[in-house]
């Protein structure tokens, strides 16, 4: 028998459990219907989960399109992935045109055993023309995209959209990596991922006293960025990096040192927040946890108007590309000088390279199962 206090509560249970029901199918079927990537109606369904057997997994909650509340949840993400669960690579494209190397990246994931190892994001500035538009692997992976434009922190932004976006998609996006329309890669999708999963740390180029240090630090005008950043607190590097789940929630959390960044420049040859903001971040909040260099090989060696230098479809053969894989990469100042003793003995291979002309794709997709994506081919 209850007893006389507990029967009243038990009855108020009874009866509420049908309404949370009906609740909970209401919110699913309009979640359904709901055309935008990624978004998907919040369930209270899994406030129940525990106690229904063959419950289905809960869906994952619904990704903001605004900043704010996009990079608010996308902070409170598990950085862990959940127990036993295969650790995916998100591939994270910031564009302003169609992917010309589409057709290669396309044979690339192609090579994967399983297409369960990746997910694709792309950040497209809403105010350019994509024709042809997002095709294949491609296809309705845009997330909601803002202008992106040189000079300014709009890249930076979207490269944190980015990582919000893909953080709060899956779960178990373990490692995220970020492109230009003009990366490709230079090993095969296998050896790619197993360099990127296997790793416990970001690859971030982190670089300390190069050329510009000043005047990139004061692109936003003397002393706007004190005293959260300071002078010797700022680091260069290249946009092109890959960040562990930890990270990428790191720069989710991260006000503080974003604020400063955030800011207009004052002077326009001097600004490249994207090549700032996250060395200097993740150089002030986790050093250990980075490998100092960037695993996408490019050439400064020719510079031409702040743009390095651009393979042209004649030199882009079989040797370029070995030459690419065996060169490896420059580590930052923190590795070198032995802050993290293991670095000085690392060798990390290239994995993607940059840039190449529009006209070499043909001669890339010549080559692609012969030598690029042939993990045996010399140089690999
Ligand atoms: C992908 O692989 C399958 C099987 O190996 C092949 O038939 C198909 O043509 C490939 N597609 C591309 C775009 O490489
Ligand atoms: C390495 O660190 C030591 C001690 O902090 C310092 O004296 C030395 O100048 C550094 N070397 C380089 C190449 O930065
Ligand atoms: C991969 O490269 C090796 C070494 O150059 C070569 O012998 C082999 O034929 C290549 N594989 C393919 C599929 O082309």
């Amino acid at each position: 028998m209850l007893s006389p206090t507990l029967f009243p509560l038990f009855c108020a249970l009874f009866l509420c459990l049908p309404v949370a029901v009906i609740f909970t199918v209401q919110r699913e079927l309009t979640g359904v219907a709901s055309p935008e990537f990624g978004f998907r109606s919040l369930s209270v369904f899994s406030l129940y989960a525990r106690n229904v057997p063959d419950a289905s997994p809960p869906p994952p909650p619904a990704i903001p399109k605004d900043d704010e509340p996009l990079l608010r949840l996308a902070s409170h993400v598990n950085p862990n992935l959940p127990p036993g669960s295969t650790r995916k690579v998100a591939f994270m494209y910031i564009t302003t045109t169609p992917l010309p190397f589409a057709p290669l990246w396309e044979m690339f994931f192609n090579g994967s055993s399983s297409t369960d190892l990746y997910n694709v994001y792309i950040h497209a500035d809403p105010t350019r023309d994509y024709d042809p538009g997002f095709s294949g692997v491609f296809s309705n992976r845009v997330i909601h995209s803002k202008r992106s434009e040189r000079y300014t922190p709009t890249l930076a932004a979207a490269a944190r959209r980015l990582l919000a976006h893909a953080l709060l998609d899956d779960p178990r996006n373990y490692i995220f990596a970020l492109f230009s329309p003009s990366c490709v890669p230079i090993h095969s999708f296998d050896f790619t991922y197993k360099t990127l999963v296997s790793s416990r740390k970001s690859f971030i180029e982190i670089l300390k006293d190069e050329p510009w240090q000043f005047e990139r630090w004061a692109a936003r005008g003397d002393d706007e960025m004190l005293p959260e950043v300071r002078l010797e607190d700022f680091r260069i590097g290249s946009q092109f990096w890959a960040l562990t789940r930890r990270h990428a929630r790191m720069v989710a959390r991260d006000r503080r040192i974003w604020e400063k960044f955030d800011k207009t420049c004052v002077r326009e040859d001097t600004c490249y927040p994207e090549e700032n903001y996250f060395p200097t971040l993740l150089s002030m909040g986790d050093p250990r946890g980075c490998v100092p260099a960037t695993l996408t090989h490019v050439d400064w060696t020719v510079s031409d108007g702040g743009h390095p230098r651009m393979y042209e479809a004649e030199e882009v053969a079989p040797e370029l590309i070995v030459r690419l894989r065996e060169s490896r990469p420059r580590y930052g100042e923190n590795g070198i000088n032995g802050s993290d003793w293991s670095v000085s003995k690392r060798s990390d291979p290239f994995l993607f390279a940059r840039k190449f002309s529009l006209e070499s794709l043909e001669a890339l997709l010549g080559m692609a199962k012969g030598v690029l994506f042939n993990d045996s081919a010399c140089g690999a």
